[in-house]
């Protein structure tokens, strides 16, 4: 029998008990153990649970409970995760999470910590709620040279994207929409200004280059500037607006992203809608590959913590995720990238256009609004802006995925 232990009763952890729970045989046949729920962390009380006497608000009760050797820590945040993670890897038990914030700050010292004990930090849960990714990215892709990672990793913003697509809702209208859901906070801005996005390609891009990627470097932009315009104007051109998490490896310098683009419909990408999250991954032996399904949620991100678990008791998951901290300066400036921008402008004829940039695809008024849109050829983004300056400042401008 194997005792685990859950941090934080929230929605992710309340789902770890539920699967623990409804799947115990055949999370045994698979493990070759019973794993059972032994502790619950949670600072509110449970009494009407079934089992509310495997609840406590002391962490220590946790810690000192040498019967439990797993901790799903699923609290979300980097404080009190950080201490309690720390100190439990430090005790000699595995920590598997869903934490992206935590795993993004802290996950190169953590994981020196768990390999110094012995025993494993793992955080399928972290990326891709349900989608395996990290499982992949490091065991079943790693005989592949990997160079590019294209992601949807946020569910909220996609999901209001395609509503804004869809349904011709505003931001403002889109947003409510999915805060009435329950898929967007209150406070939304860890979705919508990019921030969840950027952990996650963090985490990822970390993982496949094997260096630590600090992720307070990594240029993040949000969709609270998306009219409804560039909507239009993005679909008369052939395209769908998406937030796209982007990490790519040359010659060394890794180079990583956060922003909308503009997708071409013929890609794989666009037709991935609501809150799915998609993920492409390129290698130099298997191409591309693409990882799609739900990317957050009770039982999806659930099922990935208690993968992590099983792997664990199965006696496969020490040292498994490895990345290093590095002194070399690898980070490339996201600038240096070769792409195509669409611009919204207005009072600027096809032939302006085309004085600075050449041949482009351009859309003219939408309405009577003077406004046009067009997309330059593709060339290095610093070179593109640089261009784009002899032209009256746009009212937008969003990168085109190649
Ligand atoms: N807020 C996240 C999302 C939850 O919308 O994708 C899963 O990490």
């Amino acid at each position: 029998m194997v005792n685990i232990a859950i941090l934080g009763y929230g929605v992710v952890g309340s789902g770890v008990y539920e699967v623990a729970q409804k799947n115990a045989e055949s999370i045994k046949r698979k493990s070759g153990h019973e794993i059972r729920v032994g502790r619950i962390l949670d600072l509110r009380d449970f009494p009407d649970h079934p089992q509310k006497t495997l609840f406590t608000k002391n962490f220590d009760d946790i810690l000192n409970d040498h019967q439990i050797s797993i901790v799903a820590e699923v609290m979300g945040g980097v404080t009190p995760a950080y201490d309690y993670t720390k100190a439990a890897l430090l005790a000699g038990k595995s920590v598997v999470t869903s934490n992206k914030e935590l795993v993004a700050t802290h996950g190169t010292e953590l994981l020196a910590i768990a390999a110094q004990k012995g025993v494993s930090y793992m955080f399928e849960a972290s990326v891709g709620g349900g989608i395996p990714i990290i499982h992949p990215l490091n065991q079943c892709l790693a005989a592949n040279e990997l160079s590019e990672i294209t992601g949807i990793l946020n569910g909220t913003t996609n999901y209001i994207l395609t509503k804004m697509i869809r349904a011709n809702q505003s931001f403002e209208q889109a947003l409510a929409d999915a805060q009435a859901k329950g898929y967007a906070e209150r406070n939304p801005s860890a979705d919508v200004d990019g921030h969840d996005a950027c952990r996650k390609i963090c985490i990822l891009a970390s993982l496949a280059f094997g260096k630590a990627v600090d992720y307070s470097r990594i240029y993040t932009e949000g969709i609270t500037g998306i009219a409804l315009e560039d909507v239009a104007y993005a679909r008369r051109l052939d395209y769908v607006i998406k937030l796209i998490g982007y990490a790519r490896r040359d010659a060394g310098r890794v180079l990583c992203r956060v922003s909308p683009m503009l997708v071409p419909m013929t890609n794989p990408l666009a037709g991935v809608e609501d809150v799915f999250n998609a993920i492409m991954v390129h290698g130099d032996s298997i191409g591309d590959v693409m990882f799609y399904g739900r990317g957050a949620g009770k039982l999806p991100t659930a099922s990935a913590v208690m993968a992590d678990i099983i792997e664990i008791v199965r006696g496969d998951g020490t040292s498994n995720y490895i990345w290093k901290q590095t002194d070399e300066d690898f980070l490339d400036d996201y600038q240096n990238d070769t792409l195509a921008l669409y611009v919204r402008t207005k009072g600027v004829s096809k032939k302006d256009a085309e004085r600075v940039f050449g041949e482009i695809a351009f859309e003219a008024c939408l309405n009577d609004s003077g406004e046009a849109a067009f997309i330059t050829p593709a060339g290095r983004e610093a070179d593109l802006r640089a261009k784009l300056s002899a032209l009256p400042a746009p009212i937008s401008c969003i990168r085109v995925l190649q």
